[in-house]
């Protein structure tokens, strides 16, 4: 008897993309779920996206993650775009339904996600976003989304903090100022504020005794958030944590996305234990970064 193949694949377009995680922790996860799919990362210059998102609709790739530097250009060749990932105005996951190509943004989801499991609840808080890029739109539109009383943005290039916050303010209704990133303004936001996400890549590896505020400036009862997850804990989760102030790592919002795009493919429940399990162990065994942190 002649089986049916029913294999589906899904992909991670991006340039490079040969440090990723996202692989390693979908495989597992369809593994896990016993489903026919597999996951692979492929290299996709500029100049190619326009065909790759062809190759997509050709291939009958049935899901897609986006990344660095196509999540905002990618909008323009899809179908359909949820409504706050068009607001962001950048796309991480794509799902292909009968040759139509939905966009959703899972990034600020993830990043929700994570705060919520921790016990931090959004509504009526004062919360401070560091950095304006891309991370940082899409953080800060679903934390907007979340009903806070106030939202401050400071960044190195104060124009696009200025920017985001004035979107913020008009399409999100949330009270939200932008300042420049400097030492002033974060020891006088920060007299105030209930959460500190830090969305710059300020303390990521190779780089890592950096961090974007000083330690004396942390507050014991604020909740610290890192965007950067390698090293897992950065040197402003380390100092947060030695002040006494709740954490939160990088890694859970990045498995969070993951475990997010892997329920828009599938439709199931992602096995999210395995998954950060697996991303966990895949960064610890690059000993590099954990021996010079000596952790
Ligand atoms: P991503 O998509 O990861 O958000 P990005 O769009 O390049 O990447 O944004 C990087 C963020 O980190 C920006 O907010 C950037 O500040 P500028 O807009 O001023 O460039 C911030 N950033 C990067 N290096 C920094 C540094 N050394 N000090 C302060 N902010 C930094």
């Amino acid at each position: 008897m002649l089986m049916q193949y029913k294999g589906k694949v899904c992909c991670l377009i991006g340039d490079p993309v040969e440090h990723t995680l996202s692989p390693l922790i979908h495989n597992i996860a369809f593994q896990k779920l016993g489903l026919d799919y597999v996951y692979v990362a492929f290299r996709v210059e500029k100049s190619m996206l326009k065909m790759a998102v062809a190759g997509i609709r050709a291939l009958n790739i049935r899901g897609v993650n986006v990344t660095v530097p196509h999540k905002v250009e990618v909008v323009k060749y899809l179908d359909k775009v949820d409504e706050l990932a068009e607001k962001i105005g950048a796309v991480n996951t794509i799902v292909n339904e009968n040759g139509k190509l939905i966009g959703y943004n899972t990034d600020g989801l993830g990043a929700i996600k994570a705060l919520k499991d921790s016990g931090f609840h959004l509504k009526g808080k004062k919360i401070l976003i560091l950095g304006a890029g891309g991370a940082a739109r899409a953080v800060a539109y679903y934390v907007a989304k979340e009903g806070p009383s106030e939202m401050v943005i400071l960044n190195r290039g104060v124009e696009k903090a200025l920017e985001l916050s004035y979107k913020i303010g008009c399409e999100m209704n949330v009270a939200c100022r932008a300042e420049k990133l400097d030492e002033y303004n974060l020891k006088k936001t920060l007299e105030e504020m209930d959460l500190l996400i830090n969305c710059t890549s300020v303390g990521m590896f190779p780089n890592a005794e950096e961090t974007p505020v000083p330690k004396a400036f942390l507050k014991k009862r604020m909740t610290v958030m890192d965007i950067v997850y390698n090293p897992m804990y950065t040197r402003l989760l380390k100092d947060a944590s030695d002040v006494g102030c709740n954490i939160i790592c990088g890694l859970d919002m990045l498995v969070n996305q993951a475990a997010l795009s892997f329920e828009i493919w599938t439709g199931l429940k992602a096995p999210v234990d395995e998954m950060r399990r697996t991303a966990l162990e895949a960064l610890r065994r690059d000993l590099s970064w954990e021996k010079m942190l000596s952790l």
